[in-house]
């Protein structure tokens, strides 16, 4: 099973991707992210630091992708181990339609074109929410953040999101990120509990 957690930046998918270790830990899932689960993603910070060119650093996410479907995804879930994603495909969807606007023409056919008959897509994806302003008081100062991390860019990823949730009912959970982080944390431990234990019901049957 594969599960992917979603949201903007200073949402706090990566506290959640954290504390669902100590919360699962019986489970033993494989605990993995975009970008960085392989070296590509080495080549995708660097990238994205020296801001070198939106379609570099947009195909660069993709390979990155590949790479961790190869090299991670596809042999845990073959194992029958439970996947959890910090970061997944929605996060191209979402942020590479803002940063290849006016670039290419339709960034998010382009994108869903380009992972189209191989990516795997998540059984359940949790979609961290909460006004901008909040996620922007808990990213670091103005001068050291990445150029992802900008009120007008992050409005519109959100927007992006939220949209991608209205499509797809069935696949996302929208998570209140405003809600203390233990109680995030334990909603979703158990939403992942409960659909492990679905699993293992259905396959008996
Ligand atoms: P991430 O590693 O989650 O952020 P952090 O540095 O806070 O741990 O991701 C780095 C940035 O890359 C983040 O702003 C979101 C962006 N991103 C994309 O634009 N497209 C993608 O496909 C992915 C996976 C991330």
């Amino acid at each position: 099973m594969l599960i992917t957690l979603e949201g903007i930046d200073g949402s706090g998918k990566s506290s959640l991707h954290a504390a669902l270790k100590e919360l699962l830990s019986d489970l033993d899932p494989v605990f993995t992210r975009e970008p960085g689960a392989t070296w590509v993603g080495d080549q995708v910070r660097r990238a994205i630091a020296e801001q070198i060119d939106p379609i570099t650093e947009a195909t660069l996410f993709v390979a990155d992708h590949a790479a961790h479907l190869a090299k991670v995804v596809r042999p845990a879930l073959a194992e029958g181990r439970l996947v959890i994603s910090d970061r997944y495909s929605d996060s191209r969807f979402a942020y590479q339609s803002v940063t290849l606007q006016g670039i290419v023409p339709n960034p998010e056919g382009w994108m869903r074109a380009m992972h189209n008959g191989w990516t795997v897509i998540p059984d359940k994806t949790f979609l961290c929410v909460l006004p901008v302003d909040d996620a922007l008081t808990r990213l670091k100062p103005d001068s050291q953040r990445e150029h992802f991390e900008k009120r007008e860019t992050l409005e519109k990823v959100q927007n992006n999101y939220l949209s991608y949730a209205r499509n797809e009912p069935g696949r996302f959970v929208i998570v209140d990120a405003m809600l203390p982080r233990e109680t995030v944390a334990r909603f979703v431990a158990d939403a992942i509990r409960m659909m492990v234990a679905e699993g293992k019901k259905k396959r008996k049957r």
